[in-house]
């Protein structure tokens, strides 16, 4: 019987995939745990235990206690937010995955998931079609973290045997949380000022193409990499994973379709300098090929849905 432990379940991809393993496993095979109890109407569903995953003792302790077989480690500050504060983004984004992966090796545990991101490549990588292999060279600490987080997986995998499995998301788009700290939550944060009718300043500049993903096809890439046999899954640093490519001018169109009246300004700030070091598109053919990844959203499938399942989630104030 599988026991999973979800580290930074309260985060935007934590509270929808937390839900997900919940409806595979059962809610009762499900601890979501967190700093903070952020978003207690979408934990609801199964147990939950605050833990800091720096510290190590008390990780080790409620793995141990709760026989847990799994862990998805989804803490990490992302790279707007790291850039603020180096080295303690440094240090949460590696201590914890090292505790994890130290775990893993000890107990043994069954499988790990550790997410990496379109953030390990950087200004000299080929910014179209970017492949799975190629020069990375990231300029910010949060793809710095990365990239060494991939390399260690990679080790513990080759050395120790740890079944520990890694995609690199492109920016995430969701309705059930607001996303903290990233370069691509301008394109969370445009859909909140459209259902609210107020216009929105776009920290990008209108033609500043980033790789993104509607949740529910990251949570599905999630679960389809981790439900894979062993043997399929031939990369252990991290698959590229791809879902559509827009820039702030094209989500705002596709809203516009929706919300005639919809009014966007561009103010680029120092996130600017970030999305430009990222690639536009991602090749993610070895995903395809090795496990069968194939995504369902288009920016006008996402928007809809987005449009639609939002309000429920944050109505308008006062
Ligand atoms: N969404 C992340 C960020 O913008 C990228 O992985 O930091």
């Amino acid at each position: 019987m599988d026991n999973i432990l979800v580290i930074g379940a309260s985060g935007q991809l934590g509270s929808e995939l937390t839900w997900a393993l919940a409806q595979q496993f059962g809610a009762a095979h499900v601890i979501a745990t967190d700093l903070k109890h952020l978003s207690k109407a979408t934990l609801d569903f199964c147990r939950f235990e605050l833990l800091d995953v720096m510290d190590k003792e008390a990780l080790f302790t409620l793995v141990k206690k709760e026989g847990i077989t799994q862990i998805y480690h989804l803490a990490a500050v992302l790279s707007a937010a790291g850039e603020k504060n180096p080295s303690a983004a440094w240090r949460l984004n590696m201590d914890s995955l090292l505790h994890v992966l130290e775990l893993a090796k000890e107990l043994p545990l069954e499988k790990v998931y550790w997410p990496s991101s379109i953030a390990v490549f950087g200004p000299n990588t080929p910014k179209i079609n970017t492949p799975q292999f190629c020069v990375k060279e990231p300029n910010t600490v949060y793809g710095i973290s990365k990239l060494a987080g991939e390399g260690w997986c990679n080790y513990y995998f080759e050395k120790y045997g740890v079944d520990v499995r890694s995609l690199r998301y492109p920016g995430l788009v969701g309705y059930k949380s607001l996303p903290g700290g990233g370069t691509t939550d301008y394109a969370v944060d445009i859909y909140h000022k459209a259902i609210h009718q107020e216009p929105f300043t776009c920290f990008l500049e209108e033609n500043s193409y980033l790789p993104m993903m509607y949740m529910p096809d990251a949570v599905k890439a999630t679960l389809d990499l981790m439900n894979a046999p062993r043997e399929a899954v031939k990369i252990r640093s991290s698959y590229n994973l791809a879902g559509m490519s827009f820039s702030p001018k094209e989500i705002f169109e596709s809203i516009k379709k929706q919300v005639p009246n919809f009014q966007i300004t561009y103010r680029p700030d120092f996130r600017q300098g970030i999305a430009d070091s990222w690639p536009d598109s991602i090749d993610d053919s070895r995903a395809k090929e090795d496990w069968g990844w194939s995504p369902a959203y288009t920016l006008d499938s996402m928007t809809k849905d987005m449009l639609s399942q939002l309000p429920a989630y944050f109505p308008p104030q006062g």
